[in-house]
């Protein structure tokens, strides 16, 4: 393996994969090498282009730690994240999209009894979600877990606010009929983190670095596969244009405005208040 060139240089770094034991490492890194050094090529990489990504790449990493993960929203940004998932989770279309989980989540919130708030102190303007937890064939799933998070009014959650209790976070039990209710408030988009690399490209790349506004679920049930995913607020600005790639038209929900006051009082909010219905059918396991 001397005197390569630019054009037998991928087969000699291929050849150097043959005593490979893991035999999917091997398909990997097999394709990895072959996109990597056909990019190259293809794009004419300079040696200063070479450079400043591998700079990037060690900013990338420098920010990471047990809070923050700048790959991930690397990959997520790049649609990586969701090509994984939309190949890694395909079934028939009556069943509930999985989508994007974020780095957002908490374990630990309170299991509440249906009908409660998660809203804590955080202002904004009241939201009634309720629906069903189902089987493919329409059955209702009994005892299902749904676990929710989401943003404030402002499009922030609590982990990014400065000494934030557990906010707008909580998990509820479906009922014998699998129905689910509980009470919050309406979230708003919000920007991907940008103080970072990943902020640089996508003002790099002229991309504005908006999800539009969702509410995030975990629901499981016995025999069924988790399922992660969001509900999107019917109408938000972003739902063509998810910095991460996560909107399905099938996951976009009414989020029906009331205002009448009785009917707020009655319900235990204030007016105007919203309501929102949404069906989870799950996959068996
Ligand atoms: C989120 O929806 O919480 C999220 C997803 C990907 C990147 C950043 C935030
Ligand atoms: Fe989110």
């Amino acid at each position: 393996m001397r005197n390569l060139t630019e054009h037998n240089i991928t087969d000699a770094v291929l050849a150097t994969l043959s005593n490979t034991k893991d035999a999917r490492l091997k398909e990997i890194m097999t394709s990895l090498v072959k996109h990597l050094h056909a990019f190259i090529k293809e794009v004419n990489l300079t040696e200063a282009e070479w450079m400043a990504g591998i700079q990037f790449l060690t900013t990338t990493g420098h920010l990471c730690d047990d809070k923050r993960q700048e790959f991930i929203l690397l990959s997520d940004t790049l649609g990586a994240t969701t090509t994984k998932d939309l190949i890694n989770h395909r079934k028939p279309e009556e069943m509930t999209e999985y989508t994007i989980f974020g780095p957002f989540y908490r374990e630990g919130a309170p299991e509440l009894p249906l009908r409660a708030s998660i809203a804590g102190d955080r202002p904004g303007e009241p939201v009634i979600v309720s629906g069903r937890v189902l089987t493919p064939d329409g059955k209702p799933l009994a005892n299902a877990l749904l676990d929710v998070w989401h943003s404030d009014a402002d499009g922030s959650y609590d982990v990014q606010l400065p000494g934030a209790s557990l906010n707008l976070r909580g998990r509820f039990r479906a009922d014998t009929e699998g129905r689910y209710t509980f009470r919050t408030i309406k979230p708003a988009y919000y920007p991907v983190p940008t103080d970072g690399p990943v902020g640089k490209m996508l003002a790099a790349l002229g991309r504005h670095p908006y999800r539009p506004a969702h509410i995030h679920f975990i629901v499981s049930a016995d025999g069924y596969k988790p399922l992660t995913t969001e509900l999107f607020v019917e109408g938000d600005p972003y739902l063509d244009s998810d910095a991460v790639f996560g909107v399905r038209d099938s996951l976009v929900a009414p989020f029906v405005r009331h205002d009448s006051a009785d009917e707020a009082k009655q319900r235990g909010v204030t007016a105007p208040f919203y309501t929102v219905n949404y069906d989870f059918v799950m996959e068996p396991a």
